[in-house]
C-alpha cells in the first residue's frame, strides 16, 4: 500500500454557501499502480491531486502515505515529504523560462547536498530517459509543447520520487504528443517502478491506467 484515503471529504468555505468537492472518497492506491481519475470539470479531480500532495487540507476523513497519516501532519512534514515523495506533472509545464532544459531538470536539485557534477550527470541520465538529449542546451521557448512536457517529467523524476501526481500532463497537447507522453509516462511507470496518479479528461489517456476512478460531483462513481 502506498496510499489509503479513508472517507475524504473537502468543502471550500466560500461567502455564502460552501461547495462540497470532494464528498466521502475511499480508495488505496498500491506501488506501481498506474491510476487515472477522470470526471467532469468541477467534480474534484484537482481538489483530489491537492489534498494528496498535502497542499489543501481536506475537512473530513484520513489519508495514509505508507502508513503515515498527511491529512493533519505539519507544514514541515509535508514539505519533506513532497520532497523526498513526490513528483508534480502539471498542464502548463512551468519550465523556468531563462533556465535551459538541463537546468530545468536540475532545479529541484538546488538546495541538495550531491556536488555539481553528480547533478548533471543525474538530469542528463533523465534527459536521455525523456529522449531529449539533444535538446540539452534549448530554452523552453526553442522546444516544442510536447519537448517541453518530456523536460517537465524528466524534472518531476529527478528526486526520484515514488509518486508521480499529474494533472491534465495532455491538456495542452494534440492528440499523436499526447500519446507521446502517455506512453513515456507508462514506461516510467514500468521501468522506474513509480506510482503514477494521473488527472485526465481525455478518455483515450485514462485507457492507460491499470486502475481507474471516475469522479461525479466530488463522488467516486466508479472504480
Ligand atoms: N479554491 C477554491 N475555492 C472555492 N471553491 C473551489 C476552489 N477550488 C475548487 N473549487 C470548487 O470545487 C469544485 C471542484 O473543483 P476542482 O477540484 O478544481 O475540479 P476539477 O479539477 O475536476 O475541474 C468546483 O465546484 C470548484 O468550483
Ligand atoms: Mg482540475
Amino acid at each position: 500500500m502506498i496510499i489509503k484515503v479513508k472517507n475524504i471529504s473537502k468543502s471550500y468555505q466560500k461567502t455564502g454557501r460552501g461547495v462540497l468537492a470532494l464528498d466521502d472518497i475511499s480508495f488505496e492506491i498500491n506501488e506501481g499502480d498506474f491510476v487515472t481519475i477522470t470526471g467532469q470539470s468541477g467534480s474534484g479531480k484537482t481538489t483530489l491531486l491537492l489534498s494528496l500532495a498535502g497542499l489543501i487540507k481536506i475537512t473530513g476523513g484520513q489519508i495514509h502515505f505508507n502508513n503515515f497519516r498527511i491529512d493533519n501532519a505539519n507544514d514541515k512534514y509535508l514539505s519533506d515529504f513532497r520532497k523526498k515523495y513526490v513528483g508534480f506533472v502539471m498542464q502548463s509545464f512551468a519550465l523556468i523560462p531563462y533556465l535551459t532544459a538541463l537546468e530545468n531538470i536540475m532545479l529541484p536539485l538546488a538546495i541538495s547536498k550531491i556536488s555539481k557534477k553528480e547533478k548533471i550527470k543525474k538530469a542528463n541520465t533523465l534527459i536521455e530517459l525523456v529522449g531529449l538529449e539533444d535538446r540539452i542546451y534549448h530554452f523552453p521557448r526553442e522546444l516544442s509543447a510536447g519537448q517541453q512536457q518530456r523536460i517537465a517529467i524528466a524534472r518531476a523524476l529527478i528526486n526520484e520520487p515514488s509518486l508521480i501526481l499529474a494533472d491534465e500532463p495532455t491538456g495542452n497537447l494534440d492528440p499523436s504528443l499526447s500519446t507521446d507522453i502517455m506512453n513515456l509516462l507508462k514506461k516510467i511507470n514500468n521501468e522506474k517502478h513509480v506510482t503514477i496518479l494521473m488527472v485526465t479528461h481525455s478518455p483515450v489517456a485514462a485507457e492507460y491506467g491499470s486502475k481507474k476512478i471516475h469522479l461525479h460531483d466530488g463522488k467516486i462513481i466508479s472504480y
